[in-house]
């Protein structure tokens, strides 16, 4: 089994470096693919009521031998659910359909702030974290306006933003953003989502060669490097064993600027979802 390297977050919660992705994982042909990661070293699980996955991932984490209390569960709260008691009810139900009493992590999925209800969702968060319903509370493609207004209006910082990163959009300004309010980044799609070619680029491919490893390692190992955790969705077990395999190498400052410098902007979202215009509310 991979040893994974931790994040400490600001409320003292500890996050693996890697997590695994799920969206389009899904039905029961999903359970074997969460058992397979879990079976490898997997001990973070990303899901959200939006994937329709909630209840196959709790069948695997029931199937699965590892106890409980090592799996970190993380979910996210729906747009149709930003009002304070929708957003506890919720909670509730996605726990019910996972099968579990608490959630280790969960985070608000979109700001939605054209909707602009996301404080007092924020706030249903910080009182179900209180309920003991969840254990690390944290939000989702928030931007720095956002993040100011929930720490200003509830006096609650978030753990962690969830935030589109890969190496064609790599959302510097809001990484630096996150660190200076103490918030944990995690990069979502870092592999591109199969709707980019990063996978097959050839500035990351020649530091791949360089250190004998392959484009997606090389993408885990800057963006742990630089403290981001990873959400990487991998459904084969050849993949999803080596994105965890990056802890015996290091980028020099070199290759990481040549990865930085690949960013294209606005352009290089993996889908045109900008967190002041997108909504989703499923
Ligand atoms: N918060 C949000 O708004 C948000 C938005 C999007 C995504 N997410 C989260 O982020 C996760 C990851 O993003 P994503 O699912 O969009 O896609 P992704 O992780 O960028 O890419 C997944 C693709 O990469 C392939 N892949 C993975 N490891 C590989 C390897 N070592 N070699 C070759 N190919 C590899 C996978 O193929 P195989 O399956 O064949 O291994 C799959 O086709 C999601 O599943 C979800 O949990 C969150």
């Amino acid at each position: 089994m991979k040893k994974v390297a931790q994040f400490k977050l600001n409320d003292g919660f500890t996050l693996p470096s890697i997590g695994l992705g799920t969206a389009g994982i899904e039905g029961a042909k999903g359970i074997p693919k969460i058992l397979s990661a879990l079976d490898l070293g997997y001990r973070l699980i990303d899901t959200s009521t939006n994937y329709d996955n909630e209840g196959m991932v709790g069948e695997a984490i029931k199937r699965s031998k590892i106890p409980r209390e090592d799996i970190i569960v993380s979910s996210k709260l729906p747009g149709k659910a930003h009002e304070y008691d929708k957003a506890i009810t919720m909670i509730q139900e996605s726990l019910f359909r996972l099968g579990l009493d608490y959630f280790d992590k969960y985070l608000i999925h979109w700001p939605l702030p054209k909707q602009d209800q996301y404080v007092e969702a924020w706030q249903a968060l910080i009182d179900a974290q209180k309920f003991g319903l969840i254990k690390t509370i944290g939000v989702s493609n928030f931007l720095e306006e956002h993040l100011e207004r929930i720490i200003d209006e509830t006096g609650v910082t978030p753990a962690s933003n969830q935030i589109e990163r890969h190496p064609y959009f790599n959302n510097k300004p809001l990484v630096e953003t996150n660190k200076r309010l103490g918030i944990l980044t995690e990069a979502w799609s870092p592999f591109g989502r199969e709707l980019n070619d990063i996978l097959e680029d050839e500035t990351i491919k020649d530091i791949a060669e360089k250190h004998g490893k392959s484009i997606p390692q090389i993408i885990l190992r800057w963006n742990y490097e630089n403290g981001i955790l990873t959400v990487a969705k991998s459904t084969a077990p050849n993949n999803q064993l080596s994105n965890l395999d990056i802890f015996d190498f290091q980028l020099s400052n070199e290759d990481k600027d040549k990865i930085d410098k690949l960013d294209k902007g606005e352009d290089g979202r993996v889908n045109g979802q900008h967190p002041n215009e997108y909504e989703e509310f499923q």
